[in-house]
């Protein structure tokens, strides 16, 4: 059918047609976005699921609610070799020049602004074209340690103050959380902690692997009374049935019963592979009903398209021992596999296995659901990793 039509949406942090199956999420999102308005206290949200579970749409959807609600906000994306303070800065800046702007002096905004100005000093980073113009000297003393764990809870506090005395509220989104270091993810909680005590209108919403409830656990062992980790999974039956059925049917087209059970079988209701399958098999199929046989066919032409995009990019990023992990792995089934069990189909000791383990872990391709279990953060990876070697020798 015509490809200019077609509803479906598949790519990284690309809307869907229809966002079903996260009501619970977003009432969650809502009411913390409503109780830290009121100044009550409530613990700040970090999504967290697997690769192609819709973190990134969730989070947009989020930010929306949130300036619907009259937050200032604030979204950025961790990156593996990216520092947090540098990218926060600038945005921190842009906040409290508007700040600034709102009719009549605030000191405490005039305040946020020398704070920050001694944040960027003690970073050291040239935050480049981060210039503050005349009239904001840093304070000294504020922010300006050069201990991120001390600055950033000074550097929150003061903005939050600032956000405070101008009747405004703050929230600061960040998507891919998990890049940042632990230091860096110490520093955010215990800014949040100090934000929290004071009942500053200012909030903290992030998304991540699911290795994030862990790193957040190790960074500082009081995150878990401070933070929500909503699991953001794949969608049961009925909810994939609804997102390939609706945007197919507000275009006039509808799918059989069969092809969409099919669609549910290979993709076990992953957001991305329901896109992709939804997405081709639109395109595929001659007139409505999309049959059974497109489906089949759509097959035929996605798994090559996740061959070489979605899963090779990952794939590439490997050295030749993870590779051999991950495909000992995927020799046993999807998973989650015991360690011991991986070390033996590799014949050799579980504790020698820590040190790629650890690597991979840290590259988000694999994490532990629970004590001595390991499991792929991509969905389907195990199938792909067989396709991509074929043999496997220990
Ligand atoms: N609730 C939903 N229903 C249907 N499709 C969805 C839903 N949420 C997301 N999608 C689709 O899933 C795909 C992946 O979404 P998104 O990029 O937000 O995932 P992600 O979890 O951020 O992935 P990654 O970990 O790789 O960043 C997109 O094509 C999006 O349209
Ligand atoms: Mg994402």
């Amino acid at each position: 059918m015509d490809p200019i039509k077609n509803p479906f949406s598949p790519g990284a942090g690309s809307p869907p047609p229809e966002l079903v199956g996260r009501d619970p999420a977003l009432e969650q999102a809502r009411i913390l976005l409503g109780r830290i308005m009121q100044k009550r206290s409530e613990k700040s949200m970090l999504l967290t699921g697997l690769r192609g579970v819709g973190k990134t749409v969730l989070l947009n959807e989020i930010e929306r609610l949130a300036k619907k609600n009259d937050y200032r906000t604030i979204f950025i994306e961790a990156h593996e070799n990216k520092a947090l303070g540098p990218l926060l800065v600038p945005y921190l800046k842009t906040l409290l020049f508007d700040l600034d702007r709102i009719a009549g002096i605030s000191g405490k905004v005039k305040r946020g602004l020398a704070v920050l100005r001694s944040f960027v000093n003690a970073i050291h980073v040239s935050v480049g074209d981060v210039t503050f113009g005349l009239g904001v000297e840093p304070e000294k003393g504020s922010a300006d340690s050069g201990d991120l764990e001390i600055d950033l809870p000074n550097l929150f506090v003061a903005i939050g103050e600032a956000a405070e005395d101008r009747g405004a509220a703050v929230a600061i989104l960040i998507d891919e959380i998990q890049y940042f270091s632990q230091k860096e993810l110490g520093a955010l909680i215990m800014a949040m902690h100090k934000v929290q005590q004071r009942q500053l209108p200012l909030l903290l919403l992030g998304a991540g692997l699911p290795i994030l409830p862990g790193l957040a656990g190790e960074a500082k062992s009081y995150a878990e009374r401070l933070f929500s980790f909503p699991d953001i999974g794949a969608l049961s039956e009925d909810d994939a049935t609804t997102a390939l059925k609706e945007p197919a049917q507000a275009a006039g087209v509808i799918f059989d019963s069969s092809a969409l059970k099919e669609i549910f079988r290979l993709t076990k209701g992953y957001p991305y592979f329901l896109q992709e399958w939804g997405y081709q098999a639109w395109n595929l199929a001659k007139t409505s009903p999309i049959t059974l046989r497109s489906v089949q066919e759509a097959t035929a032409a996605v798994i090559p398209r996740l061959d070489q995009n979605f899963f090779r990019v990952r794939f590439d990023r490997l050295t030749p021992s993870e590779k051999n992990f991950l495909r000992a792995m995927a020799e046993i089934g999807s998973g989650p596999h015991r360690i011991g069990d991986i070390a033996d189909i590799l014949r050799i000791k579980a504790t020698s296995l820590s040190p790629v383990r650890a690597k991979l872990i840290k590259k988000g391709m694999i994490y532990s659901p629970a004590y001595g279990d390991l499991a792929f953060t991509v969905p389907l990876f195990d199938k792909f990793m067989i396709r991509a070697m074929p043999t496997f020798t220990a």
